[in-house]
């Protein structure tokens, strides 16, 4: 019996939606439309894989979605963690929505900016009590020596702030995707699929909001 990871050449699955059309709007509106869409058809709609890189090159992780405007996608997350301290030092980001179950996938590319602390505090109010616990507590991507160790640390947090409201910490807080590049892609029979990217119609690789129909130009590309 062959292993599924044994089968991958003859995996294969067909895609047959209906034709995509030039997309006559801007970026915003068409992903607000592809997210209503996904919200009904995907588990965890909002996560998304975000790509940072650093001297050694890309790395990806799966973060939440938690805010989307015409400045871009918004998520939370450690300033400290391997992703935070790469971005930080060089905010050049890729971010992909793999909505498979839509036989769909969004692929952004822009700039990371730190979220205004004011729009952190608003999100980490409405966390629930023992994820702001948990966020104060852990020192993503940093080395522990054991479970038993992290469980110590948050025991001891739940202690310290028994009967009062648990402080963002410093080192937590939002990133916002500035966007210069946006491709919604809806795969198709035969592999013919197709892919609308907009680029900056002034031809630049500058950030620009996703709601200003004169800054997008959308190109067909070949899949
Ligand atoms: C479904 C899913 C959602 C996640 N959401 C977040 C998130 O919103 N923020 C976050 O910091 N990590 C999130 N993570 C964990 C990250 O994938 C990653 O493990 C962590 O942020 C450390 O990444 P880094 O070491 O590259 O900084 C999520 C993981 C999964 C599987």
């Amino acid at each position: 019996m062959s292993e599924p990871v044994d089968r991958l050449p003859q995996t294969r699955k067909s895609y047959d939606s209906s034709i995509f059309d030039h997309p006559d709007t801007a970026p915003l509106t068409l992903f607000r439309q592809w997210y209503d869409e996904a919200a009904d058809h995907v588990r965890e709609p909002n996560a998304m894989t975000v790509s940072s890189l650093d001297e050694w090159g890309p790395s990806s992780r799966i973060v939440l979605l938690k805010g989307l405007d015409e400045r871009g996608f918004l998520f939370f997350t450690d300033y400290d963690s391997a992703k935070g301290r790469q971005l930080r030092a060089d905010p050049r980001i890729a971010v992909n929505f793999p909505w498979q179950d839509m036989e769909r996938q969004v692929r952004i590319r822009g700039l990371a900016e730190v979220a205004a602390p004011e729009e952190s505090d608003a999100y980490f109010a409405v966390r629930p009590r023992g994820s702001q616990i948990g966020a104060n507590v852990s020192k993503q991507s940093q080395p522990v020596v054991g479970r038993e160790q992290m469980q110590a640390e948050y025991d001891a947090a739940v202690a310290e702030f028994d009967g009062r409201d648990v402080p963002r910490p410093d080192h937590w807080g939002g990133f916002r995707v500035r966007v210069f590049e946006i491709e919604f892609w809806q795969g198709q029979q035969n592999r013919f699929h197709d892919r609308w990217v907009f680029r900056r119609s002034d031809g630049s690789h500058e950030v620009a909001n996703l709601d200003d129909v004169t800054a997008w130009t959308a190109t067909r590309l070949y899949p």
